[in-house]
């Protein structure tokens, strides 16, 4: 049974589209809560375009769960985190520009910089996850740098234009869990999954969690967030 972890990112984007102080991430935490997500995420990003310190630092000190910080490996973050000690970080690649988490780390660009981020986080008491595309190498050496997990990163899956595409796709993911699974690495995936293009996923048991956000706060618009999640915890559960 696949746990299912709740995003709170977009919550804040609506929020900040006023600049006014609702809806709140916070309260959107605990109703993922109630619901019975098994933690939550929020990504500071260097902009502070949605999540900003202040919802971080509440998040940490209301979440009841698991806390998830996606962050990039820079010093800024790796000192917030420290301060404040998520129960674990996603380490992501992060642009100015981009609109979302365009695409899995290329952690063999930089091995020796994610060895040390990992190593400051486990120092801290840390959990570490490296978010990376489904592919083997990458995989490979997220687990030598000292992943304590592997987020597979969905979004181009999720974007596949035609079903064969989905499917081609999809072949990568089942190829890099594999992968991730021989090493005994822990194995997540997220972005972009839905209510309807997570139901594949229903052939990889080897996949503990799941990291949701933007469709469920899109749900949540029509049915409310707490049925939003629960209706998100139906699918994943039965996995
Ligand atoms: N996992 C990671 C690493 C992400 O950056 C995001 C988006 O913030 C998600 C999962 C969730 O993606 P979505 O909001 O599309 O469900």
């Amino acid at each position: 049974m696949a746990r299912l972890s709740i995003n709170v990112d977009h919550v804040a984007t609506v929020r900040q589209a006023r600049g006014s102080s609702t809806p709140d991430p916070v309260f959107a935490a605990g109703l993922a809560e109630l619901a019975g997500a098994e933690g939550i995420i929020c990504h500071l990003r260097e902009d502070r375009r949605h999540i900003n310190d202040r919802d971080f630092k509440l998040l940490r000190q209301t979440v009841k769960t698991r806390l998830n910080l996606e962050m990039a490996a820079v010093e800024e973050m790796v000192e917030i985190a420290v301060a404040h000690h998520p129960d674990m970080v996603t380490l992501v690649p992060e642009k100015r520009q981009e609109l979302t988490t365009e695409g899995g780390l290329d952690v063999n660009a930089r091995p020796e910089h994610y060895r040390k981020v990992a190593e400051q986080m486990r120092t801290a008491g840390i959990e570490v996850s490296f978010f990376v595309d489904p592919d083997a190498r990458q995989i490979k050496t997220a687990h030598q740098c000292g992943a304590d997990i592997v987020e597979i990163h969905t979004g181009h899956y999720a974007e596949a234009a035609s079903e064969q595409e989905a499917v081609e796709r999809f072949k990568r993911i089942v190829t890099a869990v594999e992968a991730a699974h021989k090493l005994d690495v822990n194995i997540s995936a997220g972005h972009g999954l839905d209510y309807v293009n997570v139901k594949r996923f229903s052939v990889l048991p080897q996949i503990e969690e799941y990291s949701i956000g933007h469709s469920i706060v899109a749900m949540a618009i029509w049915v409310g967030f707490e049925q939003a999640v629960r209706k998100m915890l139906d699918l994943v559960r039965n996995f």
